[in-house]
């Protein structure tokens, strides 16, 4: 985890709260190669601990119409997936890391109250941006999204800081 400036000026326990949240969007230690081979090839490998151990299985059980698109999976890497992303899903807490998604068909990270939370100050103007497209287009804006760096320190505004994007 990376300290921040500011935590080293502020009393260590005012930077707590930071470190749980970083610890809920990591990548586990224990991941398998492949989750990066198969759920990393059209977005990046999403934090599992940012949806219940109950979504997952619902994203799972529907491959074949996996939001509109199709993934494809052999019985036995479909069980080490499974196995992985239900091991490190998020608790049951709703708000906190993991919270139950709301409004979808499948459940959505980018549902949660978590997300909603977390992303408050994020405008209907940024989501829109063509280089967004998405909110599940993590990588837009956290440049270290592919390997689970979600640091509030790393954001890009695609659009804002466009000059070093390009
Ligand atoms: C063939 C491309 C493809 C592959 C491979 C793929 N996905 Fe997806 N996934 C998508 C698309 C497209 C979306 C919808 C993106 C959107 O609507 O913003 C999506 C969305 C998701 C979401 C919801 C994101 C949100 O909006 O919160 C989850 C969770 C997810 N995928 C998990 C997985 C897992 C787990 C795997 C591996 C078993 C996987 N995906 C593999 C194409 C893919
Ligand atoms: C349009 C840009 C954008 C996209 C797309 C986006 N984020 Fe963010 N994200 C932000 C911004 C900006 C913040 C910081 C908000 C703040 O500090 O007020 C943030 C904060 C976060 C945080 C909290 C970091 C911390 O240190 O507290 C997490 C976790 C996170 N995002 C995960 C994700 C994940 C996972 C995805 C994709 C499913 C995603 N984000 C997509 C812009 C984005």
């Amino acid at each position: 985890m990376k300290i921040s400036a500011a935590c080293l000026f502020i009393l260590a326990t005012a930077c707590l709260p930071l470190a749980a949240h970083a610890d809920g969007s990591r990548l586990p230690a224990d991941m398998p190669p492949a989750y990066q081979k198969e759920c990393a090839a059209c977005h990046v490998a999403f934090p599992p601990a940012m949806l219940i151990a109950e979504d997952w299985k619902k994203v799972l059980a529907a491959l074949d119409n996996h939001y509109d698109d199709e993934v494809i999976l052999d019985a036995q890497t479909h069980r080490l997936l499974e196995d992985f992303l239900l091991k490190n899903a998020g608790g049951q807490k709703v708000g906190g890391p993991g919270g139950k998604a709301q409004g979808s068909n499948l459940p959505r990270l980018t549902g949660t109250a978590y997300f909603k939370r977390k992303h408050r100050e994020v405008s209907q103007a940024d989501w829109r941006n063509p280089k967004v497209n998405t909110p599940a287009n993590c990588a837009a804006c956290h440049p270290d999204a592919e390997k689970g760096g979600y640091s509030e320190h790393d954001i890009i505004m695609p659009g804002v800081r466009r000059f070093f994007r390009d």
